[in-house]
């Protein structure tokens, strides 16, 4: 039976793989025959002849894609979006399928100069004329699709394409006759794959496998309930059989050397309008400012690089390059996602680039009131290490405490409005915290070059030996440790057990002892050991000076731990004389405040541990408060922690054996850290020397 419904095909009389502009393309220039794809194109007309009608557009010479006529436009009802190529290889096809389409009294919608859409290869209508899905990421720009939207009115839904191979929508995708989806979900991200299975029932889509799809089996032409595709699996077609489809195939290699297929070969001209539908796009733009040394400083790519990472697209409006080598520059960009989530997710990140809000679009925060202690609104915004800002009442305030992973609370004081980062826990009824990414902005100085290389350990270029790193770290560090003391600032010192193990307690203790050390941070385990080591001469059990095992002493630390126990605290095991040297020793005598946290593992524990977490980060959070640079050294638990409530603008240096320690906390993209992977023994042994060296009088060499 023929239907009423109708085709566009284009002869291949022109075709041939003439260039290369998608990953089919390539190898296979003049490799396709002439009579073989003239003979598959035939084919694949009478077959579709047989269940529909067929219209004509006459192929033109010098345009060897044009057969694929699914990239003309996108139909619905008498109006057609034309197709603006991204590539210009195929842009020469455009006013040809024009002619066609006004001749055949479509209203023809042309969408601006470099806005890319590629037709119904990019955009299918779903069978049943509920919505469109649109694809984006390769051929189509995403900001086309509220011109569909508006021009078509009806619903459009945005799918990012993911891999290269299927790099338009119809390569991997096909709706079906009584709302059934064909589709391959490993060409689309995992939001558009969430998005298509809250679209589409379990029982109505049917993912296929790469070995189908690489055959083009979701390039399939649907007419009620056939599907005419170039190859399909036996379980694909008999997985499309019991939900009523029967199989048509036809090969089309030929046009598969070119990257298309049955689909790709046709445009369905008669989609029926649907009268109570009416346009929605949840495609939503802002546009941010940013400025500094967006060249110099990779900010400008980073922040394009992560628009299109994380699923949105973008444009430059505005780049006014700095001239000067001291010069900032300043960008507008436009930035476009297929929802609000992603728009939020992707804006979240470019405000910790520094990106702003054009002038005239600054808004207020968006509040919402904290409902039930200790629990946040929904969609609040997470808090980052960046000198943060919100804007209340029409006023810029800057918000205090800033640390990661926290909420940021706005209450009324007695001196004033309040901004806070705060930790989950702790908020409280009453409060109103900043949700959504309205009215925030990181303040980010846009330092000079100079000033830039000398603040920054400009050492972390790329190339450097380990072993040449390791000096060059040591160097540093010495060189700021030796700045921060003779300025009064503050170093914070997170320590794990391996420091005694390794045998730098020694070289610890003098560090606190000479004034480079402001506060320490560890768990139980390093205050016990470290006592062991000075009290019993061994660390957990092994003689520290001979590195062998001490018959029994594996039961060293317990007496320790007895020991301190009996003293009541380690400041009074030490003024009774129980304990005399080591780091412990050495923070009691120079009154450096140390908070031990405590952990399930611990033996004990000490008096001093502090076995309540939540107190426990608070002494942490304490301690750090004000300091210039944290030390942390073999202490992965700890150090993280610490991490976790450091604000930017801390100098971080992470010691660790174990590099991915070191990764995870070097890895702030904050200038500011950095981490070297050697044996913290050895590092604090180098540091030391490093420091005689910068504090002995210079000698001359006379004579
Ligand atoms: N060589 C063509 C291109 O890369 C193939 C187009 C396939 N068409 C389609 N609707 N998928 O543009």
């Amino acid at each position: 039976m023929v239907s009423q419904i109708r085709f566009l095909m284009c002869a291949p009389d022109h075709y041939d793989v003439d260039y290369v502009i998608n990953p089919w393309m390539e190898g296979n220039i003049h490799k396709s025959s002439r009579d073989r794809a003239v003979e598959q194109w035939n084919k694949l007309y009478n077959v579709i002849k047989d269940h529909a009608i067929v219209d004509l557009v006459a192929p033109e010479k010098g345009w060897p894609d044009m057969v694929f006529s699914a990239n003309a436009g996108l139909v619905l009802g008498e109006n057609v979006v034309l197709s603006r190529f991204l590539h210009k290889e195929r842009q020469g096809e455009e006013p040809y399928f024009q002619r066609w389409f006004e001749e055949n009294g479509f209203n023809v919608y042309t969408l601006p100069k470099d806005l890319p859409f590629e037709g119904a290869g990019d955009a299918l209508l779903d069978r049943e004329g509920r919505w469109l899905w649109a694809g984006y990421g390769f051929r189509s720009e995403l900001d086309s699709h509220p011109f569909l939207a508006k021009w078509l009115d009806i619903e459009v839904i945005s799918l990012r394409l993911m891999d290269e191979r299927f790099y338009h929508l119809d390569t991997c995708f096909c709706p079906l006759a009584n709302g059934y989806l064909l589709y391959y979900p490993g060409a689309f991200d995992s939001y558009s794959n969430r998005v298509i299975e809250m679209r589409v029932a379990p029982e109505k889509r049917i993912a296929i496998m790469e070995a189908d799809a690489v055959n083009f089996a979701c390039n399939a032409v649907n007419v009620d309930s056939i599907v005419i595709m170039n190859k399909a699996s036996d379980s694909l077609k008999s997985r499309l059989a019991e939900v009523g489809f029967q199989v048509i195939e036809t090969p089309l290699t030929e046009f598969l050397k070119a990257g298309g297929a049955a689909k790709c070969l046709t445009l369905r001209v008669t989609e029926p309008v649907r009268e109570e539908l009416h346009a929605n796009v949840s495609v939503e733009s802002r546009v941010v400012r940013m400025e500094g040394h967006l060249l110099d400083a990779g900010l400008i790519n980073r922040a394009l690089d992560l628009i299109v990472e994380m699923g949105g697209s973008f444009q430059v409006l505005k780049f006014n390059l700095g001239e000067q080598r001291q010069s900032t520059s300043a960008a507008e960009v436009r930035v476009s996602a297929p929802s609000h989530d992603v728009m939020e997710e992707i804006i979240s990140q470019l405000i910790d680039l520094g990106a702003v809000d054009l002038p005239q679009d600054e808004r207020d925060s968006k509040l919402e009131p904290v409902l039930q202690a200790g629990v946040a609104p929904d969609d609040f915004y997470v808090s980052t290490i960046y000198p943060t800002e919100v804007r209340v009442n029409g006023q810029w305030l800057k918000v205090e405490n800033q640390r990661m992973d926290g909420a940021i609370a706005i209450s009324q004081t007695s001196n004033g409005i309040v901004a806070k980062c705060k930790l989950l826990r702790d908020l409280e009824i009453g409060e109103q915290v900043v949700v959504d990414v309205l009215g925030i902005r990181t303040i980010r100085k846009a330092e000079s070059r100079e000033q830039r290389n000398s603040q920054e350990f400009s050492f972390m270029s790329s190339g450097v030996s380990s072993e040449r790193r390791v000096e060059l770290v040591v160097e540093q560090v010495a060189w700021e440790l030796r700045k921060i003391k003779d300025s009064g600032g503050k170093v914070v010192v997170t320590a794990g057990p391996v420091v005694i193990h390794t045998g730098g307690g020694e070289h610890l203790s003098r560090l606190i002892r000479e004034g480079y050390v402001q506060g320490l941070l560890g768990g139980n385990a390093i205050a016990v050991h470290d006592m062991e080591q000075n009290i019993l001469g061994t660390s957990l059990g092994v003689d520290m000076k001979r590195g062998v095992a001490v018959r029994g002493g594996h039961r060293h630390h317990l007496k320790v731990i007895n020991t301190v126990r009996r003293f009541g605290s380690i400041a009074k095991a030490v003024e009774a004389g129980a304990v005399r040297g080591g780091v412990m020793y050495e923070c009691v005598k120079n009154n450096i405040p140390f908070s031990l946290a405590g952990s399930i593992r611990d033996d004990g524990p000490l008096p001093d541990t502090q076995m309540n977490l939540i107190l426990a980060q608070q002494e942490y959070s304490q301690i750090i408060q004000g300091a210039d640079m944290i030390l942390m050294l073999s202490s992965m638990l700890h150090s993280i922690g610490v991490g976790n409530m450091t604000p930017a603008g801390v100098k971080m240096v992470c010691v660790d054996i174990n590099p991915a320690v070191v990764t995870k906390l070097s890895d702030r993209g904050s200038i500011e850290s950095v981490g070297v992977v050697t044996d913290v023994g050895l590092f604090l042994s180098l540091l030391l020397q490093q420091l005689d060296k910068l504090t002995s009088p210079y000698v001359a060499n006379v004579g």
